[in-house]
């Protein structure tokens, strides 16, 4: 069965237009809706005086029609009692300021005082609706995020420290606490690093980093634990962020659950540009799937436009199917629109939904309906079956948390790089899976692991594994710089990496972006096609004497004009390309599409730059492409065959035009 729905406050309605809600979602052909996730003030009117009546009732209507429910576990906002009467609950920021009450997610994840209240409400939620027939899951409190810096979390960070480093030895060791006469004599004088505190060690801010992500893990892990026991039957998920969110280790965080789901806002109203870029929409997808490396639900899908304040880009027509369906082709088993109806009152009130303000269909709901219709038909088709990549993208959060502490340079972005690399890939149309440092990479033809920066002797070995086994690994500059505490080895650089890389890092210049230059590729084939890379960013010279891998391109000006900046090393039946610049998307092509075609990795159909295909197989039955023109014109395609488009019924072969928006599913005819 495929999820298809809406996310609904029924609280926010008055109860005698929840029928009709009902009916126009069922019409649409809505099965599921996301529940209760803002509730609590209505849930818990007062302390412990519950009142799920309400709760029921909607769940009655919507059940009658057809529909299930997710319900969310409503701590994401605590009400005024709560804030009031515990206000030592409210998050402290960065500046060392408490935030006060009137937004949301204004609490601090470790405070016990908040921690028992949540489970207070979960457990009452999950034996009220233990075995409701409507209820098939649970989100758990909504977008994990925001750090607290109260002192609550303060002795719970020592105690955190303690459990790592055991000794105060060690930990002044591993930050390297004699500069600036930081020696700490005692647990209890470790700082938070505030704002105020100026710019702190590089260990304790990464430990830091890691510390906060771990405390909204173990908080969710307390829901996890009430809600498995309580609800087996049901599943257990959080609606995570993409790629975009940046404060939590999400691979970490989907450990303990059943599934990962996520909000996708393809152009919200906070983007610059009045258009989407289909290629974040895809890498933040293949991130999501890659937490647990298993399909995903979307649990807020863009379908109108969104504000607060003010009011961003309206999808236009054709839009919030062409986007549910390149959900679909990266792995959604569900596609859940926030919201259903424009809310009249509160923050969002111009965050509009599938109906306006008034509930009248317009196009927007036509448009849902449609793809409801569709998926009515062929969602039977679409559930399950698996993306398979033989390319992979490494993503560490320690090294972007790492990053986040010291940029290294002003126009240096890890998740920048990433995207850079993938979507060089995807502009070829290869599947790209996401995966930790840590991951069998094994199964993969090629691994991207751009500015690996955190570098353990366990991640070094899983690394040369992987290349020894037959792999080709990619490694930029700035890989292997830091060790676990974020200190700088001692070894040339990429320092545990460079023997597998046959290259040491002579010097190195951070670049101001004046001095970007055009690299001289030294190997045909790579390179020779298009427009002339550009080192940029970043420069790592290196030494060409004694080196044991092949110079694949050198530096054209300044006095390292002439020097090594990218190498290849073959080691066993593997091989590792360092590339020791930055660089800008011309070189992340050249180098995508030479690492493709050596590594002999099979991108899916060939087509116009504004043309996504991705490929889902079941087992037995093939593979279903999905075909996508996020274009704003009709884009010639080339089949390279005879396929039935599972959307419209009809047979495609030869030369087609693909009209703007449209999406295609080919099933080989
Ligand atoms: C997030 C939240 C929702 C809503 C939307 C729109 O994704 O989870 O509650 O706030 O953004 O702002
Ligand atoms: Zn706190």
């Amino acid at each position: 069965m495929f999820y298809f729905g809406a996310d609904y406050y029924p609280e926010h309605w008055p109860e005698e237009r929840w029928a009709e809600d009902a009916r126009l979602m069922r019409e649409a052909g809505c099965n599921v809706v996301r529940l209760a996730e803002f509730a609590w003030s209505r849930l818990e009117p007062r302390a412990g005086e519950f009142r799920f009546d309400w709760l029921d009732r909607a769940l009655e209507v919507l059940g009658t029609h057809g529909i299930r429910a997710v319900l969310g576990t409503p701590t994401a906002a605590p009400p005024p009692w709560l804030c009031t009467t515990y206000p030592e609950i409210l998050r402290v920021r960065e500046d060392g300021v408490r935030v006060t009450l009137g937004h949301r997610r204004q609490y601090c994840p470790n405070h016990p005082t908040y921690r028992q209240l949540s489970r207070r409400i979960v457990a009452a939620m999950a034996e009220h609706y233990r075995d409701h027939p409507a209820v098939i899951g649970w989100q758990i409190d909504n977008e994990f995020g925001e750090r607290c810096y109260c002192e609550v979390c303060r002795e719970a960070f020592h105690a955190w420290l303690q459990r790592r480093y055991g000794t105060l030895e060690r930990l002044n060791d591993a930050w390297g606490t004699i500069f600036w006469s930081q020696v700490y004599n005692d647990w209890a004088e470790i700082p938070l690093p505030l704002s105020t505190g100026g710019v702190p060690n590089p260990g304790l801010d990464l430990d830091f980093r890691r510390f906060m992500s771990d405390s909204y893990v173990s908080y969710q892990q307390e829901q996890v634990d009430i809600l498995r026991a309580a609800c087996p039957r049901h599943f257990i998920t959080h609606n995570f962020m993409g790629i975009y969110y940046d404060r939590i280790n999400y691979f970490d965080l989907a450990r303990a659950l059943d599934l990962v789901a996520w909000d996708n806002y393809p152009v919200n109203p906070w983007n610059a540009e009045p258009r989407a870029d289909p290629t974040i929409v895809a890498l933040s997808h293949d991130t999501m799937r890659g937490l647990k490396g298993k399909n995903f639900w979307v649990l807020e899908e863009q379908c109108s436009a969104g504000g607060w304040q003010t009011i961003g880009y309206a999808p236009r027509p054709g839009e919030t199917r062409l986007w549910t369906y390149q959900a679909i082709a990266h792995g959604a088993e569900a596609v859940v629109y926030f919201r259903w109806r424009s809310a009249r009152f509160g923050t969002e009130q111009y965050w509009h939904g599938i109906l306006d303000h008034d509930a009248r269909p317009r196009r927007r709901y036509c448009e849902v309906k449609q793809v409801g219709e569709e998926l009515a038909r062929i969602g039977g088709r679409l559930a399950g079956g698996e993306v398979r990549s033989e390319v992979a993208l490494i993503l560490s959060y320690d090294s972007r948390f790492a990053f986040q502490v010291q940029a290294n340079n002003p126009e240096f972005s890890y998740p920048e790089l990433l995207l850079a690399y993938y979507r060089a890939l995807y502009r070829r149309n290869v599947p790209t899976d996401v995966a930790p440092p840590e991951a069998d990479l094994s199964r993969y033809k090629v691994v991207l692991a751009p500015a690996l920066h955190v570098v353990t002797p366990e991640i070094a070995e899983n690394l040369r594994r992987y290349v020894t086994g037959g792999g080709t690994l990619l490694l930029t500059c700035r890989s292997g710089v830091k060790d676990v505490a974020n200190k700088v080895v001692d070894l040339p650089l990429p320092g545990l990496l460079a023997e597998l890389c046959g290259v040491e890092v002579e010097e190195y210049h951070s670049l101001y972006p004046s001095e970007a230059q055009p690299l001289a590729f030294t190997l045909p084939g790579l390179g020779d096609a298009g427009a002339r890379p550009l080192a940029r960013v970043w420069c790592d010279i290196l030494k060409e004497e004694g080196m044991q891998a092949q110079v694949l391109a050198r530096y054209t000006a300044d006095y390292f004009a002439g020097h090594p900046a990218i190498a290849l090393h073959k080691v066993g039946r593997g091989r590792v390309v360092y590339v020791g610049t930055v660089g800008d998307g011309n070189l992340c092509q050249a180098l995508a599409d030479w690492l493709i075609r050596e590594a002999g990795v099979q991108p899916l159909l060939a087509t116009p730059s504004e043309v996504e295909v991705t490929a889902r197989w079941y087992d037995g039955r093939g593979r279903l492409f999905f075909v996508l023109n996020h274009g704003r014109e009709a884009a010639p395609l080339q089949l390279d065959r005879a396929y039935r488009d599972l959307l419209s019924g009809r047979t495609l072969s030869g030369l087609i035009a693909l009209p703007a928006r449209e999406a295609l599913i080919l099933e080989e005819a």
